[in-house]
């Protein structure tokens, strides 16, 4: 849903307060072959391969957003430093208002968390970014490390202006009739319901540790799910999978879902539970 204008204005105007796009690299790729995706009993799977149209043909994409007042954030992948640099300064030429680093795609070669899961990589790839744009950066990092805190404060040590976490979680599954894994890739990223508690965990224990603010993801369907993130210490959070089990509708359901939550617990703004679970 983050790769085209259309798609795009369609969510801002379901009430998303902003939006994350497709991560973008520098050259086209058509992705895998299908099977990309398969719906599984609490999660969908999927492994796309990291298809989008490369940087110069999005600029053309994002120009059609003129109509969009809520702020895009624009995603990115790259190999290196210098990759990210590029691409960084590309989108916010664009006019993107922020820059999340994909540095937790779970299986793509030479990309996501073959780089994003060694501390000094990531955080030589942050310090080199901020150096290239002034808008804020968000670095979206994997579960699938041994220690969430020591990347965290990698990516805070090299000016990232907050954390994403988590990017979908390295699964499979294997079709025991064909007796071959279903997707193409064999491997992919679990998202949806399974995976909120592993999230809802690496955001409370970022949040023990880091002081930039965190925006936690993974397994959001309603209100209650994104409260849940928000005690665990995530001002923000992001709607993925929830997209294709609610609707679009989602965005302003879950706001709903939130705001009653509030009032029966007597909160006026989400800064007074932000972080409650940590004391
Ligand atoms: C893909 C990218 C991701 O960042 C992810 O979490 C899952 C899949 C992809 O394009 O294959």
């Amino acid at each position: 849903m983050g790769e085209t204008s259309g798609a795009i204005i369609r969510i801002a105007k379901a009430g998303a307060g902003a939006i994350v796009t497709k991560s973008i690299g520098r050259e086209a790729r058509e992705g895998y072959p299908n099977p990309t995706a398969v719906e599984l009993e609490y999660g969908i799977l999927n492994s796309m391969g990291l298809p989008n149209p490369g940087i110069e043909e999005f600029g053309k994409e994002l120009k059609e957003m003129g109509e969009v007042k809520i702020p895009i954030i624009g995603s990115i992948f790259g190999r290196d430093s210098e990759e990210f640099s590029f691409l960084a300064k590309k989108m916010e030429d664009y006019g993107v208002s922020a820059i999340e680093l994909n540095l937790s795609c779970p299986h793509a070669r030479g990309y996501g968390t073959e780089i994003g899961t060694q501390p000094d990589v990531v955080e030589s790839i942050v310090r080199a970014v901020k150096k290239s744009v002034s808008v804020p950066v968000f670095p979206k990092i994997s579960a699938n490390v041994s220690s969430v805190v020591e990347i965290g404060k990698a990516l805070e040590e090299g000016g990232a202006d907050g954390v994403v976490a988590i990017n979908s979680v390295k699964a499979m599954k294997i079709d025991i009739n064909l007796k071959k894994p279903i997707l193409y890739n064999k491997v992919g990223g679990y998202s949806g319901r399974a995976i909120k508690p592993i999230g809802v965990r690496c955001v409370y224990e970022l949040a023990r540790e880091v002081d930039i603010p965190i925006v936690g993801v993974g397994g959001i369907e309603r209100g209650e799910d994104a409260i849940e993130y928000m005690l665990a210490g995530a001002s923000a959070v992001q709607i993925g999978s929830a997209v294709y089990y609610r609707g679009i509708e989602v965005f302003i359901e879950i706001c709903k879902e939130i705001k009653e939550w509030m009032r029966r617990n007597g909160y006026d703004s989400i800064d007074e539970f932000v972080g409650a679970a940590l004391k």
